[in-house]
């Protein structure tokens, strides 16, 4: 009898268990509740379907997302051109500090873009947006951590397989032009997606928690100052910043969703700190490592010309760096801002010649002692985002470290650049980077490292260093949706 009831109680788990796969991931046109927001003082009328879960299996209450869709496509009309055959699908993260990231539904005041949000600005030009929420570093169940990496990018490759999964059911949305969008540790996010599609390192993973049996490579990606390329993202920070020892934290460390760092955010609360003798040892050495990682990578610039660094961080990469402040600050003196006060650029004649590297880190400060993201006392959150499941941080840069490690494998599969270029992977077509002037989260050489190796593997990259601009993203909406339309109306 007692084995009776067991074999009982076990189909029934088997039958409750397959019942929770595959069908669980069909869209429900159903669900669907219709919404007005306001944006740029015109009406946006949108249909959404919100809470979805986009796993078979899930762990945790994350992996949700909600799916909008301007209320024209389902009367069969257009916007901007786009129809609900063709209309681009953006897909928002809203990924913080290696946080967990909540979905983006569209508001009309956003605190980062200082108006409607880019949820709302896509529906308002046509675009369809699913935004997934995601696992992050202090994402637990019953004390197990199950959101360290590489949790995050494989919830951003479940929600592209539930899209393409469902292709024949939402009623409106392009599955082959799936457009990414993050900022910071959520840019780093977007550009992994972007760079890794259809990794198979990752297939565990995505079997594990029941996602779609389908594709995940999209077509573009939006990356805001990508914290990324975290493991050697240290000896970047210090070819930098290496001489200046004073440090000023910002508030995001208390609070990792409150983007403190970003020049217009009135909260921004500066507290000098000094670099111990340590912390200043290890700076050097940090430094002195960088120019073997950028020759190895043997990047070239458009002109095809090899971008390399000697031995003391001098070269054709500098060079290539030291051209991108150009740029940026050329576009604000042509666009009427005042920057003779700039001590780092010289003007002459109305045209930026050149700028002092040396003088650079002093004039923006730094923000983080050295290392600045593989910390010394496994401090930092990207220590957390390598930590273990039962939340012990761990190390992830061999530079400085041998013991304490995270699995060298899960290190790779959160760097873009480890895939880039490789014959089983699809890499989406078109990147836009960001990385602002001001911005001393990361150097500046990381994201430009990311757009070089894009570019030398036939990626179009659109890659720029807005003036002034620090730790922030989404801030030029009007730019990135033109940008969106150029790419997807090529
Ligand atoms: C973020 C900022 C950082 O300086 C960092 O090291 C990691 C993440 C962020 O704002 O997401």
């Amino acid at each position: 009898m007692k084995n009776f009831f067991a074999a009982v109680i076990f189909i029934f788990g088997l039958v409750t268990f397959s019942s929770a796969t595959a069908h669980d991931l069909d869209f429900d046109l159903s669900s669907g509740v219709e919404k007005i927001l306001t944006c740029n003082g015109r009406k946006v009328k949108f249909i959404a379907y919100e809470n979805i879960s986009y796993v078979a299996n899930p762990v945790g209450d994350n992996q949700k997302l909600s799916v909008y869709i301007p209320a024209e496509y389902l009367r069969g009309e257009t916007i901007n051109g786009y129809s609900a055959k063709n209309a681009p699908i953006f897909l928002p993260n809203g990924v913080g500090g290696y946080m967990p990231g909540k979905i983006l539904e569209p508001v009309e005041n956003d605190r980062m873009s200082g108006g409607a949000n880019a949820s709302l600005v896509a529906l308002s030009r046509g675009l369809v947006v699913i935004s997934p929420a995601i696992r992050g570093r202090t994402t637990q169940v019953d004390g197990v951590y199950i959101g360290k990496a590489p949790a995050l990018i494989v919830d951003y490759k479940a929600a592209v397989r539930w899209i393409r999964h469902n292709r024949d059911r939402l009623p409106a949305g392009d599955v082959e032009k799936i457009i990414s969008n993050g900022t910071s540790a959520g840019g780093a996010l977007s550009a992994l997606l972007g760079a890794t599609g259809n990794a198979p390192e990752y297939l565990p993973y995505l079997e594990k928690i029941g996602a779609a049996d389908e594709r995940d490579d999209i077509f573009a990606s939006s990356d805001y100052c990508p914290i990324t390329n975290l493991d050697n993202a240290d000896a970047a920070y210090e070819w930098i910043f290496c001489g200046v020892n004073e440090y000023f934290q910002a508030m995001w460390q208390m609070n990792p969703n409150a983007r403190a760092e970003d020049a217009n955010n009135p909260v921004a609360v500066k507290k000098a700190s000094v670099m111990t003798a340590e912390e200043i040892r290890v700076s050097k050495i940090l430094r002195d490592a960088f120019p073997a990682y950028v020759n190895g990578l043997k990047l070239r610039d458009e002109h095809g010309k090899l971008l390399t660094l000697d031995k003391n961080g001098n070269g054709s990469f500098k060079n290539f760096i030291k051209q991108k402040y150009v740029e940026s600050a050329q576009s604000a003196l042509d666009g009427g801002a005042y920057l003779s006060n700039v001590d780092w650029i010289k003007i002459r004649n109305g045209r930026v010649v050149d700028v002092d590297l040396k003088k650079y880190p002093a004039s923006v400060t730094r923000m983080k002692a050295a290392p600045a993201f593989d910390k010394l006392d496994l401090s930092s959150g990207e220590n957390d985002e390598f930590g273990t499941e039962k939340n012990s941080p761990r190390h992830f840069s061999t530079t400085l470290f041998n013991d304490n490690l995270a699995d060298e494998k899960i290190i790779a599969m959160l760097n873009p650049m480890n895939f880039i270029g490789r014959v089983d992977v699809t890499t989406a077509k078109f990147f836009r980077i960001r990385h602002g002037a001001a911005d001393r989260g990361t150097s500046l050489a990381i994201p430009a490292i990311l757009a070089l190796k894009l570019q030398n593997h036939g990626v179009n990259v659109n890659f720029f260093s807005p003036w002034a601009r620090g730790h922030g993203g989404d801030y030029d909406l009007p730019e990135l949706f033109d940008w969106i339309d150029s790419v997807c109306k090529k």
